[in-house]
């Protein structure tokens, strides 16, 4: 198996630097590495962009994964938001002949063609975080990232566990969203469930709109929402870097946030726990819950790569399991779909 020639590769390619140290001529040590470097796995990744800090995460959990000394050479390309970059990205790969393609697609449309292309040239695809709607599921092989619905709905469950205990009437809940870039997965899941939620429980969901994933958007949506709405209690980012952005916002505005929500302050919740500033905000109540979504994706992919170059056929779909944090004693756990997640503080 090639996974096991990869490891000997690495090994010679150690070999030949400490050879290097003792008699080996030039041209021999040349000869070496050039064999190392022939028998590295080359992946392509195209990364859709760096809107957040999650993302930016995630695109170091995979160049660190992704190493020369891990056995890997990592061709890295950043689509800078567009998809049409991504799909030239894939091209690009496919002409410089790739072992791997792993894609972190934006939104979900429009990768028929350009994955097709990817399997006429034999080059099997590993989606990662975000997912694609393709006519023939086939033309990945796997995807790997969280169950964005779900994250959703356990953020759902604590609203209402903790609005309840709070002894508000589900009317009395008005909530506006600030979504993330519209088509994207994490949008779509984290939406939906939010809209399920306001009509099974009679929410008052004010407005959705979009923040795309971005500190700057979710400032300045927010204070739009706040020019078009004086009653909203429950602001629902679909990141942290918007609930960053919201809460710079309301505050500008003269409004205070925090988990007070009954006595006046503008909860804000949010999806993530990756970055400082949030986590912080969360142990200081003013982002009441936060739902994990967990960005260290490079080992996982690694670990896909290595079962196909096995010659093993992984699962298609890999959901990671993530937490929930939050300072607010009044709610220990939520159930969703018959599971109990408990509430752990933020860290
Ligand atoms: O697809 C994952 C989402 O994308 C993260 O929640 C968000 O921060 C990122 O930009």
């Amino acid at each position: 198996m090639r996974k096991n020639i990869k490891k000997a590769m690495v090994l010679l390619l150690s070999l030949s630097f400490l050879a290097g140290c003792g008699s080996s001529t030039y041209k021999e040590e040349k000869t070496e590495e050039n064999t190392a470097e022939q028998s590295l796995v080359t992946v392509g990744f195209s990364q859709l962009g760096a809107e957040s800090d999650w993302r930016n995460t995630n695109t170091i959990s995979m160049q660190s994964t992704f190493t020369k000394e891990n056995g890997y050479n990592l061709i890295y390309k950043n689509g800078q938001q567009k998809q049409a970059n991504q799909i030239t990205a894939i091209r690009t790969f496919i002409q410089q002949g790739v072992d791997y393609i792993v894609l972190a697609p934006e939104t979900e449309n429009g990768w028929d063609t350009v994955l097709g292309e990817a399997r006429e040239a034999d080059i099997p695809v590993i989606l990662v975080d975000r997912r694609v709607n393709v006519s023939d599921k086939s033309l990945y092989s796997c995807w790997v990232g969280s169950d964005f619905e779900l994250e959703g709905k356990k953020m759902a469950a604590w609203i209402k566990a903790y609005t309840e205990k709070m002894g508000m009437e589900p009317e009395d809940i008005h909530v506006v969203n600030i979504q993330g870039t519209i088509g994207s997965t994490a949008q779509i899941g984290r939406t939906r469930a939010l809209a399920n939620a306001a009509r099974e429980n009679g929410w008052d969901l004010l407005a959705e709109v979009s923040g795309d994933f971005t500190e700057a958007k979710g400032r300045e949506v927010m204070a739009g929402l706040l020019k078009r709405f004086d009653n909203i209690n429950v602001v629902y980012c679909e990141n942290d870097n918007e609930a960053i952005g919201a809460i710079d916002a309301i505050e500008s505005a003269g409004k205070r946030v925090g988990t007070n929500i009954h006595r006046g302050d503008i909860m804000v919740v949010s999806f993530d726990g990756v970055n400082e500033d949030s986590i912080q905000f969360c142990k200081d109540g003013k982002i009441s819950c936060i739902a994990e979504c967990n960005p260290h994706h490079g080992p996982r992919v690694e670990a896909l790569i290595e079962a196909l170059e096995d010659g093993e056929t992984p699962e298609k779909f890999n959901y990671v399991d993530e937490r929930m944090f939050s300072s607010v004693k009044a709610v220990t756990s939520v159930t969703v779909d018959g599971t109990l997640y408990k509430i752990e503080e933020p860290e």
